[in-house]
């Protein structure tokens, strides 16, 4: 049997495992799939240790996206242009990165959520490793222009740069956020909510058919979920769809099999449905 593991911290919680045991169970795979707790510090032993225990792949997740993409032979495009990898595949004696974060975000909002992207308007609060994990898939679904707005602003103004398209994507300061006009397409991808809560959301926002989607999900998710439910929003829509869909794009990478993904996700959707995060 193949190894695979999800590296992280804290991972304990992470439902990657189960998601991934669930894809194996549909497809008739049989499935080794761990979270395997590592630090900055001591990921890149870790990860050496289980690439000689039989290691075949392994997500990355918070804070270690960045750091896998170094450990990487070669990455894709797209990990490359989000500077960060989540998934990785032993290719011989090395690792190939990839990143499929963005094209999650993407299928959950377009498929499952049915929202048309093109042309949107679009405000991205945050530029860490979340923000640039989805920036370049969403500029590739085809929003309009992309403002991003962070509390620190070198780094809205280095994500922009990455992106490289100046005439599209708009870094501004937080603190002009009531002067940026409506938007019909806002993304939450702060982790503010974990930490001293969200910077304040004018009204003015607001656009017709406006969504509001947060790439948490749980706990993590209520209070800009809530933000836009009270604002009238016309998608609510949080992170654990994306969630369910990068993993059935890694599952494709290392199985060469497509998964379907709707059982796991109403399992996972009526766990959260107290939290009534999402419509
Ligand atoms: P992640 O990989 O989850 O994006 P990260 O790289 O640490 O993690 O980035 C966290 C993001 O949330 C950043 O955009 C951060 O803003 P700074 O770059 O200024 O740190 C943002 N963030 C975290 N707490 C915040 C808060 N209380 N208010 C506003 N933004 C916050």
């Amino acid at each position: 049997m193949k190894h695979y593991a999800v590296f992280g911290h804290p991972v304990a919680h992470s439902l990657s495992p189960r998601i991934h045991a669930s894809f194996g169970r549909d497809a008739g795979i049989a499935i080794d799939y761990q979270a395997i707790d590592a630090g900055p510090d001591d990921f890149a032993r870790l990860l050496a240790e289980f690439a000689a225990r039989g290691g075949a792949g392994a997500n990355v997740t918070l804070p270690l996206k960045e750091a896998a993409l170094a450990l990487c032979a070669d990455v894709t495009e797209r990990a490359r242009r989000a500077g960060a990898a989540n998934t990785l595949v032993r290719n011989g004696d090395d690792w190939h990165g990839d990143n499929t974060d963005g094209e999650g975000l993407v299928r959950d909002l377009t498929g499952r959520h049915g929202l048309d992207l093109r042309a949107r308007r679009t405000l991205l609060i945050g530029a860490g490793g979340a923000a640039r994990g989805v920036a370049p898939a969403l500029l590739d679904a085809g929003i309009g222009d992309l403002y991003i707005v962070n509390r620190t602003p070198s780094r809205s103004d280095a994500l922009a740069d990455l992106l490289g398209q100046p005439g599209r994507v708009h870094p501004r300061h937080l603190g002009d956020i009531g002067s940026l006009g409506e938007f019909e397409l806002v993304v939450n991808a702060t982790s503010a909510a974990r930490s001293d809560g969200l910077p304040t959301l004018p009204r003015s926002l607001v656009g017709r058919r406006m969504a509001a989607v947060d790439l948490n999900y749980g706990e993590a998710a209520v209070p800009f979920l809530a933000w836009g439910r009270a604002s009238g929003a016309y998608a609510v829509v949080d992170g654990l769809g994306m969630l369910v869909e990068q993993a059935a794009l890694s599952f494709a990478r290392w199985h060469g099999t497509a998964p379907e993904t709707d059982a796991i996700y109403g399992e996972l959707r009526a766990e959260h449905a107290h939290l009534v995060t999402a419509d």
